[in-house]
């Protein structure tokens, strides 16, 4: 059977076998690409080049938005600072950081998922206590977790959330990111300890609702730089870029229908002016507490795709988009729902005075 979701590295190895080839700049000491190189695979490149089995490669856009950020988070990781990226939920935090240890790295799957559960076995390393239990502490009872082997190979590690740890797990990162080494107390001789090769480096990534959860150390903040990540206010990006995800996504899952422009741009229309709490006429409007993002948008739109195909009309109307919209809109605050119906009523209403996509879109307030 086919796996749902592939690896970064290996849905664009063809994209970086390419990169690799043509690759004139300068690495940074156990970087698989040059930085240059690294901001091409995720802004893309105007020009196809050439894989090395001579067949031309074009090198997509992957992160929509601030060019200027990935290239001061590539060049972070050049440093010994880690990189740090907050932001709303749904920003491509997560997207970013796996697309840098793809290129870079060659591997995004050193990555440890923060929850209030985490331990600090999960992040450096753990026992395996039959083993510990029959011979004592040696290597070989050792459980290496993601920090140990981004360190012992020169890989970037992927700290997910890391403000939903406690501190003290968090904490576990200081004499990695400082003094490039991981102790071992238990062991003995050179064994205990693990200096981090060339290209170890670490990128977290934090979101902003969940801030004050468990707050960094003012020690760990210092060996971090901070990227804001931020919604995407272009509408004519955003829709791109929800036309792209949900095709792919629809493609992926075996579903022949495929998202309209014009009913895209509906749909970020409204996302963007609930998102930002105005109209593209100055109106004021009530903004949900859900977070709008691009993700939320996606999200709706596949939902959408699915539903057109398998129980609608094998179209994806405003209609169907519609459907879908308060599943993601209500999630904590009942009230979200008036301010959901409220935008229907002032401003899809009005706009459905001369605008037959409009009138579909106000019409279908009916399902919310
Ligand atoms: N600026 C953007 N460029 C490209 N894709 C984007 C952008 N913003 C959002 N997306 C889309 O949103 C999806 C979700 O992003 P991702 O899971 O990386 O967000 P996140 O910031 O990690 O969210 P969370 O805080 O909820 O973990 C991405 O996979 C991508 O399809
Ligand atoms: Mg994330």
């Amino acid at each position: 059977m086919e796996i749902q979701r592939a690896l970064a590295e290996e849905r664009h190895a063809r994209e970086l076998a390419a990169l690799v080839a043509a690759d004139t700049g300068s690495r940074p000491p156990g970087w698989r690409l040059s930085p240059r190189a690294v901001v091409d695979f995720i802004v893309g490149l105007a020009r196809p080049i050439a894989h090395p089995d001579g067949e031309l490669v074009q090198v997509e856009r992957k992160f929509y938005g601030d060019d200027a950020l990935v290239e001061r988070a590539v060049i972070t990781l050049t440093t010994s600072r880690g990189l740090m990226l907050v932001g709303e939920p749904g920003t491509a935090k997560t997207m970013l950081s796996e697309l840098l240890a793809a290129a870079i790295s060659a591997d995004s799957t050193l990555a440890i998922q923060g929850s209030a559960g985490t331990t600090e076995d999960q992040v450096r390393y753990g026992w395996n206590y039959a083993a510990l239990l029959a011979s004592g502490p040696s290597m070989s009872a050792l459980v290496p977790a993601p920090l140990y082997l981004a360190m012992e190979q020169g890989l970037l590690v992927r700290f997910e959330e890391i403000t939903r740890c406690a501190p003290e797990v968090q904490d576990v990162l200081l004499s990695p990111l400082s003094d490039r080494l991981l102790l071992i107390p238990e062991l003995a001789g050179a064994e205990r300890i693990v200096q981090a090769r060339v290209g170890f480096n670490v990128i977290g990534t934090a979101n902003t609702r969940d801030r004050g959860v468990s707050d960094m150390s003012a020690a760990l903040k210092r060996r971090f730089n901070f990227e804001t990540v931020r919604p995407i206010r272009d509408l004519k990006l955003e829709v791109e870029l929800v036309l792209q995800n949900t095709n792919r996504a629809l493609a992926e899952i075996a579903v022949p229908v495929r998202l309209e422009e014009d009913v895209a741009r509906l749909l970020v229309t409204t996302f963007q002016e609930l998102r930002e709490g105005i109209t593209r006429e100055g109106d004021r409007v009530d903004c949900p507490t859900t977070p709008m993002s691009t993700a939320e948008a996606v999200a709706v739109a596949t939902s959408s795709g699915c539903h057109a195909h398998f129980l609608g009309s094998g179209q994806i109307r405003p209609d169907d988009l519609v459907r879908y919209l308060m599943g993601t809109v209500l999630k904590d605050d009942p009230e979200d729902r008036e301010r959901l119906v409220n935008y229907f009523e002032r401003i899809a209403k009005r706009r459905a005075k001369d605008n037959p996509l409009w009138k579909e879109w106000s019409d279908a307030k009916k399902w919310l």
